[in-house]
């Protein structure tokens, strides 16, 4: 496995890397939903990339940027181990130099949900995506439906500059009790850990009310946001049950709607999502 810092190593690297070439964006301090985003690659692809990048871009002034968990070692351990080719660790200092002024911008996706709590996150994600996606140039490149929303965003820039990139959503990975996995979870203490359950909660119980015939997509967000309230060490921030390309809020709920929320345990934000079928 090939470990690289710089920019020009990269482009040199790429040019050896047999195709199809797969890539797995990361911020790191991995889990076994980042790896199995890389062993999805491994299937469908001759070769694997993965870039470890805390984006500073994509946090907003009050958010956990310098807090954020990293543990490189640890990291390329776990990629070595599931057989990626290449790591690529680029430096803050090399993908925004001094007088760095060029962003990539998704102007409607955007605008809702995460987007409405942490108003220039996906103006930092796009941009960077963009860059590692310049950097790379992979033919398939794989995402987590654990964050529906960057999704949704990455799928419509892909798109509107045209890039040759497949997509590829993988399933979010999940605890044994549910909690999706995420680097975030390592803030918990033990007692928020188990109230940090009721995300999966509420979303099962929004399910399971579609399922027996609930179409109100007031009555769904109302499940979900009861649930939570029942739980005393929890608060949401949102609840949604929404369109899963436009992301618009639905009256009328059908098969593949996007169910959604950002919960707080604590002082740690949380997010989980289920689409309805
Ligand atoms: P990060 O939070 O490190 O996540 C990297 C990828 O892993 C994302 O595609 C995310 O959706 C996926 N992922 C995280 N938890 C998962 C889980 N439990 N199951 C399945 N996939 C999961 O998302 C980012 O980094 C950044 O925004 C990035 C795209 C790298 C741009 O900076």
């Amino acid at each position: 496995m090939k470990v690289i810092e710089s920019l020009e190593t990269l482009w040199q690297a790429r040019k050896e890397m047999e195709g199809p070439v797969g890539f797995v964006p990361t911020m790191g301090f991995l889990h076994d939903g980042h790896l199995e985003l890389v062993r999805q690659a491994k299937k469908q692809c001759a070769s694997v990339a993965v870039s470890i990048f805390v984006n500073p871009t994509q946090f907003g002034p009050n958010e956990d940027l310098d807090a954020y968990p990293r543990d490189l070692d640890r990291d390329l351990t776990l990629l070595e181990s599931v057989g990626a080719d290449l790591v690529w660790t680029p430096t803050a200092r090399e993908m925004y130099p001094d007088g760095y002024q060029t962003w990539v911008e998704t102007t409607e996706v955007t605008q809702s949900l995460e987007g409405s709590y942490r108003p220039s996150h996906f103006k930092g994600v796009t941009t960077v995506v963009a860059k590692l996606f310049n950097a790379v140039r992979p033919d398939k490149a794989f995402f987590g439906q654990k964050d529906a929303q960057q999704v949704a965003v990455i799928q419509q820039m892909t798109r509107d500059l045209s890039y040759p990139i497949e997509i590829v959503v993988v399933p979010t990975v999940r605890e044994p009790d549910g909690l999706a996995l995420s680097s975030r979870n390592t803030y918990l203490d033990e007692e928020q850990r188990k109230a940090a359950t009721v995300l999966n909660r509420a979303l099962r119980a929004a399910e399971s009310a579609y399922l027996d015939g609930e179409r109100s997509g007031a009555a769904l967000r109302s499940v979900m946001a009861e649930t939570i309230k029942a739980e005393p060490l929890a608060e949401a921030q949102y609840v949604s049950c929404a369109d899963r390309v436009s992301l618009q809020e639905l009256d009328r709920v059908t098969d593949g709607a996007l169910l959604s929320m950002a919960v707080y345990v604590g002082k740690t934000r949380l997010i989980d999502n289920w689409i309805l079928k």
